[in-house]
């Protein structure tokens, strides 16, 4: 079957107005699961405030993923280093989003802001062991394994492997 195709799909600066869309997945445990930080329920104030750091800092490019006028999740850059023009890439969609196909395309997306715009050189990503749907998703999207951190992530009582994935800025890109 050929990869769904979601044209109308966009990403828009992270906005203050887009906290009632993040909070319908920061409390999701389905969503949050594969994340290290950030288990333990959490308020709108204190959602507001984070997204506000993530506003004023010089090191985070944070978007909301939008079909149309449906807000699906979030993805970003972060821990952005200048010096070797380096990000770290995180990807949330609401449960309700997952499976259609949104994820590669907003991805695709993020990485085309992160060889244009933001003139990145490499987007670097560590994902659960275990999580293989998402390593297949980043494989198709051209990532490449780096390695393993074995017992990086202590989440709810267990530690996980998590595996680092990257891509280098293509050729032409
Ligand atoms: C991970 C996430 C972003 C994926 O987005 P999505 O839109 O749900 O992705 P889809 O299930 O539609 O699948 C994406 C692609 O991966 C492929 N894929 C999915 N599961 C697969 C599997 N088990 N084996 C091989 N390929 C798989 C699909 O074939 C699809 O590729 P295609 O469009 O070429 O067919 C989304 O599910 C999510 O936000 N999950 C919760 C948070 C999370 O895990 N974030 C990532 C942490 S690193």
């Amino acid at each position: 079957m050929p990869p769904k195709e979601h044209p109308s799909l966009r990403l828009e600066a992270l906005s203050l107005e887009h906290l009632p869309g993040v909070m319908s997945w920061v409390n999701d445990r389905e969503v949050m699961q594969y994340f290290a930080n950030r288990q333990t329920p959490i308020s709108e104030d204190e959602e507001r405030a984070y997204l506000v750091k993530l506003l004023g800092s010089s090191t985070d490019r944070a978007f909301s993923i939008f079909d149309g006028a449906r807000y699906l999740g979030q993805c970003s850059l972060n821990q952005i280093y200048w010096p070797a023009r380096n990000a770290r890439l995180f990807i949330a969609l609401r449960s309700d989003c997952q499976g259609e196909g949104y994820g590669p395309a907003a991805l695709k997306a993020l990485l085309a802001l992160a060889w244009g715009t933001i003139d990145l050189h490499k987007v670097w990503l560590i994902v659960r062991e275990d999580n293989r749907s998402a390593q297949a998703m980043y494989l198709k999207l051209g990532f490449s394994f780096e390695g393993v951190l074995r017992d990086e992530y202590f989440v709810l009582g267990r530690y996980h492997d998590m595996v680092r994935m990257a891509i280098v800025r293509p050729l032409g890109a």
